[in-house]
């Protein structure tokens, strides 16, 4: 499984999902949930209102995550899963890793080859962007030792800022 870090805006990235940081609501909100809704447009809510009629009636859980179609995005799937918010006092790393193992298992579960994650967290659930990375880098690199040839290959961190890639960057050199 390939890391590869990218600046820019996910919503434009041709890779088979994207995911986004939604809340348990799956109704949409701002950052980048926002921006993936405008970008699939409005068939997307409904797909999300959809799993809220049927099979998460009490919205999706923190560190779960779940597939709808794409849509308008270039991207055949988006993962939705609920990062933890440090505002309300989820504060355990091992949430945060769940978001980005579930997304895995998911993409892993529909036949994704490449996929692409934003700062789970990072914006506003407060988290440091240092930590997400290192919680991301962690929980891919424990996903890939253990998951079979033929999976996901392409991991993106797609990110906005160029801080925020800096961070990325420095951690993934690192080794985390
Ligand atoms: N592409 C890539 N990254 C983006 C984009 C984009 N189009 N838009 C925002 N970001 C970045 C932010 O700069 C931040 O680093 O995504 C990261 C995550 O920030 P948020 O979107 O605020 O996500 P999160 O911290 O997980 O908070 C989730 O925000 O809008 C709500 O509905 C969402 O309530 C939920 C909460």
């Amino acid at each position: 499984m390939r890391i590869e870090i990218v600046e820019g805006d996910i919503t434009g990235r041709t890779v088979d999902a994207v995911v986004n940081a939604a809340n348990s609501s799956l109704l949409g909100g701002g950052g980048v949930d926002g921006a993936i809704h405008r970008a699939a447009g409005p068939e997307l809510l409904e797909a999300c209102r959809e799993l809220r009629a049927t099979t998460l009636r009490d919205g999706l859980p923190v560190g779960a995550a779940v597939a709808t179609p794409g849509y308008g995005l270039q991207a055949q799937w988006v993962i939705h899963t609920v990062g933890p918010n440090r505002h309300a006092g989820q504060t355990n790393p091992a949430l945060l890793a769940s978001c980005f193992t579930e997304s895995l298992r998911i993409a892993e579960g529909l036949g994704v080859r490449s996929l692409a994650f934003p700062a789970v967290s990072a914006g506003v659930y407060g988290w440091d962007a240092r930590q997400v990375a290192q919680v991301a880098f962690d929980a891919v690199r424990s996903y890939a030792a253990r998951s079979p040839e033929g999976g996901v290959e392409l991991v993106e961190f797609v990110l906005f800022s160029p801080e925020t890639v800096a961070v990325f960057r420095s951690v993934l050199e690192s080794g985390f």
